[in-house]
């Protein structure tokens, strides 16, 4: 690339060096790293084609579009990302939220708990939407990484709801020990190591694998949340659990054949069967 460079021109050749690498959304992925790096929303970008950009700005954006051509997440690269409508802190220790979990968050707000655990809680994105949009639930959020709970806390304290949010290291329901809560949900791992090479090289080497793959069962955490959620729940509570494409009945059947009344599943925009509710309610 040229020595000097208006951000037009940069825009331009940087877009088209992500295309090269196969990037989904070249263009503005490389308004948005310059936005950033700049400080400014993208509308600056449009507004000032001709700004010549300095050296030192130059020099670093150049690093951070070789990470974002190398397929690195572009949340890696800035740092954070944003889940229903809130901005989260995001590191490599954990899955960047993505938009259809938001139908998670959609589906236990819709029932107004008091009391929610989040198995598997990554970033900590469902716990703290969950938290900040129910000011007087408590909420118990579990993982088995330590660097993903790190990064989940910080959220907490960023959005201001630390002080509710239960942060526990353990291997699924087994942190809950002792509690009986309104909502048990999860977005836990569902994709079969089988399905390693089909996904996109931003997810297949970039995200942690403990937050993906499940080895040769996919539904292997359904299982386990389906057999075992009802003793962390109180009488009449749900348990809700995101699932991968085409997962959806089978995941229905496991938890009606564990006892739950009124399984349903949600659809997420693209009209995927997404979230997979039950109520406990024994007989
Ligand atoms: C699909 S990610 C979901 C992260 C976050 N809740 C979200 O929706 O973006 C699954 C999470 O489960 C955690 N996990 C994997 N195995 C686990 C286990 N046995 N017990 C608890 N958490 C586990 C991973 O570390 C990861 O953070």
């Amino acid at each position: 690339m040229k020595e000097t460079q208006t951000i037009l021109s940069l825009i331009t050749q940087s877009a088209s060096l992500l295309e090269r690498a196969g990037v989904d959304t070249p263009r503005l992925d490389a308004e948005l790293l310059l936005a950033d790096l700049l400080g400014v929303g993208r509308a600056h970008l449009y507004a000032h084609p001709e700004q010549e950009l300095d050296t030192d700005v130059l020099r670093e954006f150049l690093r951070r579009l070789e990470r974002r051509a190398k397929r690195e997440p572009l949340a890696y690269i800035l740092g954070r990302a944003e889940f229903y409508g809130l901005e989260f802190t995001v590191t490599p220790d954990v899955l960047v939220p993505r938009p259809e979990t938001e139908v998670l968050v959609e589906a236990i707000l819709a029932r107004a708990p008091q009391t929610v655990a989040d198995i598997g809680t990554g970033s900590g994105c469902i716990a703290v939407a969950v938290a900040v949009n129910l000011p007087r639930a408590q909420v118990w959020a579990t993982d088995i990484s330590e660097g993903a709970l790190r990064i989940a806390r910080e959220n907490a304290r960023r959005h201001h709801v630390a002080d509710r949010v239960h942060f526990l290291q353990g291997d699924l329901l087994q942190p809950l020990a002792g509690l009986r809560l309104d909502v048990v949900a999860s977005n836990p791992p569902y994709v079969a190591e089988s399905e390693r090479l089909s996904l996109q090289p931003e997810v297949r080497d970039w995200e942690p694998p403990q937050a993906l793959f499940t080895g040769a069962d996919p539904l292997q955490f359904h299982r386990r949340l389906a057999a075992e959620a009802h003793f962390h729940l109180r009488e009449g509570g749900w348990l809700m659990v995101e699932v991968g494409m085409g997962q959806a009945e089978a995941v229905a059947s496991l938890l009606e054949e564990a006892g739950y009344r009124q399984v349903r599943i949600q659809n997420d925009l693209a009209g995927i069967g997404r979230v997979v509710e039950g109520q406990y309610s024994p007989k």
